[in-house]
């Protein structure tokens, strides 16, 4: 599907990742909708932006919120007439913490509850409340595509470190759906595609140690750094353009494994 002249729901999109997907699909004359719990990055964004951008403050661990982002992407789109093309549920949190630590305390349930509100239910949920407008849209081109689900996992999916099983378990639960996701929407020619990051440079990962952050750069096979955003972007945008990719989790981490530790 081309991205221009179609408008994009975005969550997690006023920062990092889920922003640089923006920005290029944006710049490819796309209408994008920015959803996300910082109003002030928003609000930046939009304004850089211009016309083809709108922000929603939204908290996708909360069913309200989404559903007065997506009524208000609506409304939008009634007066654009740029049909939804697409979701790029970006919108994410990790919360490191062991499962039982070392004075014999399991871990906190409000912590798993936080990490698996937000990454799982948070993406199905957003998912779930704006396809009625995606199944809806006029068949195009030859493949009578109406749309396409991009969702973000992580190499946690496959290889998670100690202290991540509340992360490994959302990324995990978002790698396995995307493909009965994919078989669920194929009858409305609606497509569901995963990106699974290793270590990019974003917000997330400014709040690493320089020591945590360098030992995963170490565990890079080639290249042997971090991934720029826009790296990301562009898996993203060949996702939204390319029909045959679908019911499939690509994995964007320079080769490399996580080990058990850093
Ligand atoms: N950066 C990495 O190394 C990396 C690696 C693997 C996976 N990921 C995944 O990529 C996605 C984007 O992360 P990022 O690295 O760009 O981080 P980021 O912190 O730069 O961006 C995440 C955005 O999500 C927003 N957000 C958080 N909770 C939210 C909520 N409840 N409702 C709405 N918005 C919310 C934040 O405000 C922020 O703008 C996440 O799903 C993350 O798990 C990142």
């Amino acid at each position: 599907m081309k991205p221009s002249n179609r408008t994009f729901i975005i969550s997690g999109g006023a920062s990092g990742l889920a922003l640089a997907a923006a920005r290029n699909l944006h710049s490819a004359g796309a209408y994008v909708s920015l959803l996300d719990l910082n109003t002030e990055n928003g609000a930046t964004i939009v304004k850089e932006l211009g016309d083809r951008a709108k922000f929603f403050e939204v908290d996708v661990s909360d069913s309200e919120s989404i559903a007065k982002a997506v009524q208000g992407t609506v409304e939008w789109v009634k007066q654009t007439g740029k049909e939804i093309g697409g979701v790029i549920a970006g919108a994410g949190v990790g919360l490191p913490g062991l499962m039982i630590d070392k004075n014999n305390e399991p871990i906190p349930i409000s912590s798993i509850d936080f990490v698996l509100n937000i990454n799982l239910r948070g993406t199905l949920d957003l998912i779930r409340q704006a396809l009625p407008y995606m199944t809806t849209n006029k068949p195009d081109g030859l493949d009578g595509e109406r749309g396409v689900l991009i969702m973000v996992a992580s190499s946690a999916a496959f290889d998670g470190q100690m202290g991540q099983v509340a992360y490994a378990a959302s990324k995990g639960a978002v790698a396995s759906l995307t493909l009965p996701l994919a078989r669920d929407l194929s009858k409305h020619g609606i497509r569901a595609v995963t990106v699974a990051p290793a270590l990019f440079e974003s917000n997330m990962t400014k709040q690493m140690g320089k020591k945590v952050k360098q030992s995963l750069e170490n565990a890079m096979e080639f290249p042997k750094r971090a991934g720029q955003p826009d790296e990301f972007a562009r898996i993203v945008r060949e996702a939204v353009e390319n029909p045959m990719l679908n019911g499939t989790v690509l994995r964007l981490d320079g080769a490399m494994r996580m080990p058990a530790r850093l």
